[in-house]
């Protein structure tokens, strides 16, 4: 016979249910409510400022490009390189991609242009073939033109030397 299943029963797994959370909301409520009395809220600013969300702050001056010029080191190996040259004119849709035109494997000496990165040929097996991955097919993506400009925050990393 099935054990009769009173409302007293489910009563009782239910208060016991909440009376083992209650130390976790316990916690949660107590963490939540830490940062705010040790960090004050007026020294907390985003890159937008202290600007109400209806207003619309007036748009970050364009950086001017640094291009033609020395090409920028990378900060660590596996950065995806700057732009030493313009992009603007150079459409990436689904028919044409401008700049495989230059840096593709297949005519990258012709055009004396540096080549694609070998990994941007792996396919998804992790086997390097001819064709580029597609994942790597929107350049602009990871790459973009170098500009000379200050760091957005301030902070101390260094670059790998
Ligand atoms: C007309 C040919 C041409 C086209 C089109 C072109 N590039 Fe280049 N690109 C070059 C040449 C040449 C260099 C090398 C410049 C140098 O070393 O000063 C270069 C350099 C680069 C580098 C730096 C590589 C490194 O090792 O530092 C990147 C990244 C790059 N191009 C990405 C792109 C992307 C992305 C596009 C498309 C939006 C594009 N290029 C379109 C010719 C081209
Ligand atoms: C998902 C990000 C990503 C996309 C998309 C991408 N790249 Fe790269 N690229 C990288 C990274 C990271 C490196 C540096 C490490 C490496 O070579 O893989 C790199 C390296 C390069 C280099 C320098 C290669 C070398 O040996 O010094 C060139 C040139 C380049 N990419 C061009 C392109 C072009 C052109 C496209 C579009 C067809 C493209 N990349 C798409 C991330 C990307």
């Amino acid at each position: 016979m099935k054990k009769p299943v009173s409302r007293y029963y489910f009563g009782g797994y239910a208060m016991k249910r909440l009376i083992s959370l209650m130390p976790i909301g316990l916690m949660i409520a107590l963490l939540a409510a830490l940062p705010m009395s040790s960090v004050n809220a007026d020294e907390v600013s985003s890159l937008r400022g202290s600007l109400a969300l209806e207003e619309q702050q007036s748009p970050p001056p364009v950086a001017k490009l640094k291009l033609d010029l020395e090409k920028f080191e990378r900060n660590f190996k596996t950065q995806p390189p700057l732009i030493p040259h313009k992009v603007a004119k150079y459409k990436i849709n689904l028919k044409a991609n401008r700049c495989l035109k230059c840096h593709d494997k297949a005519n990258y000496k012709e055009e004396e242009s540096p080549m694609v990165g070998k990994s941007h040929y792996v396919d998804d097996a992790g086997v390097e073939g001819d064709k580029l991955n597609m994942g790597r097919y929107f350049c602009t993506q990871c790459h973009v033109p170098q500009a000379d400009t200050s760091p957005l925050v301030s902070n101390t990393f260094t670059g790998a030397q």
